[in-house]
């Protein structure tokens, strides 16, 4: 399957993907791409919301300290999605849970 995106100039996207699904959507990420850069992609900005109060939470820092992107990957349970490569057929949902 080859990706379509939006590239920088003279940048070739690989030719291999894997599929993966976000709250029911299928996406698709290059191999080794970042689950937070993958959703983005998508145009996806919410990873997760906030356990009290619902609001919408996403990629801040982008290098595994604050948690803002967490979210729920299926028989891993919440982990940060800047941090964690898109595997091939994760079912992935926003996280809940112990953040605010
Ligand atoms: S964006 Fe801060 S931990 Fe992922």
């Amino acid at each position: 399957m080859r990706l379509s995106m939006r590239l920088i100039d003279g940048v070739q996207p690989p030719a291999e993907s894997v599929s993966f699904t976000f709250e029911g959507k299928h996406l698709t990420a290059w191999p080794g791409e970042a689950i937070a850069s993958a959703i983005m992609r998508a145009g996806i900005q919410t990873m997760r919301k906030t356990r009290i109060q619902g609001n919408d939470r996403g990629y801040f820092c982008g290098m595994g300290l604050c948690w803002e992107c967490a979210v729920h990957v299926e028989g891993q349970g919440v982990i940060r999605s800047c941090s964690h490569p898109v595997v091939d057929g994760q079912i992935i949902s926003f996280a809940d849970g112990p953040f605010e």
